[in-house]
């Protein structure tokens, strides 16, 4: 099996898994013999690559010519990702295996870390004091939700909402429109035909899917003005947006029909440590100076330093803001899928943050994968067998949405 861009695409190819548009809808199916005709479909469709049987796409897996000093720095970095991790397990293995290769290949570069006390060598700020204890004491302040996105609410609730009330509360914000625009005139969507309003996004692409988007780029423009020295938020947000889309193959894979909910889940997952840096920058300068002293997950520094980490400070803040209890539940539960409402879901978060971590997209500030939980591989199907596409996949997807999300911070 071989992932190809459509681009690359040739008459006589026969496909190797089926293809859905996004919303899930069965474009083709696996073992179809491509046609002229099926390759002007999948770009009007918007599907940027597909997998296809044998190895036409042979070129992915050459690693170019590296230096021994090189080799060495990456295989050094990628150890201390999987410092954790159980390398005898097949799926883990096949993450770490294409990691290195995609490292290799130089797909995203260094990845940048996060600010932090043990960069900057300053002294190790006194421990504050426990979170947990400001909570049970009812003395922690969370944000208000903004108004935006208490409208977004209402309208993902209402069955009968129309594309032109999602289009309303969309374009009270200019920024919000202009990011949500450059989405669905990327290359990731590949309309032929530009599409110039919200309310013609919202017919093409679905209510669901366009209100989803828009209260996941809303929850993170909340965040955006978090001082420098304490979050890199490029970093963070290119690491938030890998497993947003990571999440959304892997949905796409398991024939979830929820993928636009499951990308949502992806790029929120961290949300937990954005409402730490910014309310609780104390805080969040003790935990993140952790990580880098003990080599500790920040997930763990957090459960010892705190007595709560990032999950359950994002169940209150979500929860506060009325986000749909089951995105809710997919947020809250990435660490540990197997207690989430829906293990599928949470567990496809959770494997895509542990690919993100791989291949070194951004930083959330972990250095090592945190835990992982092997239940998720009993609701997943062939997710072994398909990691390689979901590497081949991601790394064409990302560039162009990482350009338009960068807005986010600005
Ligand atoms: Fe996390
Ligand atoms: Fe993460």
């Amino acid at each position: 099996m071989a992932y190809i861009a459509v681009d690359n695409l040739k008459q006589g190819m026969v496909l190797d898994a089926d293809v859905h548009d996004v919303n899930t809808r069965l474009l083709l199916s696996k073992g179809q013999k491509i046609a002229p005709n099926h390759i002007r479909i999948l770009k009007i469709w918007g599907i940027s690559g597909v997998s296809i049987v044998g190895s036409a796409n042979e070129k992915d897996e050459d690693v170019p010519p590296i230096d021994d000093k090189n080799l060495e720095r990456i295989k050094k970095a990628i150890n201390l990702v999987f410092k954790n991790a159980d390398l005898k397990n097949p799926l883990i293995r096949e993450v770490y295996k294409n990691s290195l290769i995609h490292r290799l290949k130089g797909a995203f570069g260094n990845s940048p870390t996060l600010n932090c006390h043990a960069c900057t060598e300053n002294p190790i700020p006194s421990k504050p004091e426990k979170l947990k204890n400001r909570i049970d004491q009812s003395d922690i302040k969370l944000p208000d939700a903004p108004t935006i996105i208490k409208e977004l609410n209402q309208v993902i609730d209402d069955p009968l909402a129309t594309s032109n009330d999602v289009a309303q509360v969309v374009t009270k914000s200019p920024s919000l429109t202009a990011i949500l625009l450059k989405i669905v005139n990327s290359a990731y969507y590949g309309f032929p035909s530009k599409i110039d309003r919200i309310s013609r996004a919202v017919t093409i692409i679905g209510t669901k899917e366009i209100s989803g988007l828009a209260l996941g780029i809303c929850v993170m423009q909340a965040f955006k003005d978090i001082p420098k020295d304490i979050l890199n938020m490029d970093a963070f947000l290119r690491h938030s947006l890998s497993c947003g889309m990571v999440s959304r193959i892997l949905a796409a894979q398991n024939n979830l029909a929820q993928t636009e909910q499951l990308f949502v889940a992806g790029l929120l997952h961290d949300i937990g440590k954005l409402v730490v840096c910014k309310y609780y920058p104390e805080h969040a300068k003790v935990c993140l100076e952790s990580g880098f002293v003990s080599n500790a997950s920040i997930f763990e520094a957090e459960k010892k330093i705190f007595g709560l980490a990032h999950p359950q400070i994002a169940k209150l803040l979500l929860t506060k803001w009325n986000l749909p209890s089951e995105l809710t539940s997919d947020i809250v539960c990435h660490h540990a899928p197997s207690k989430a409402h829906d293990p599928q879901k949470a567990g496809i978060v959770h494997l895509a943050d542990m690919i993100s971590h791989g291949l070194g997209i951004g930083s959330s500030g972990e250095r090592s994968i945190p835990h992982f939980d092997y239940h998720i591989l009993d609701n997943m199907t062939n997710s072994i067998d398909r990691i390689k596409t979901v590497f081949s996949q991601i790394i064409h997807q990302f560039s162009p949405m990482d350009a338009i999300f960068s807005d986010i911070s600005k």
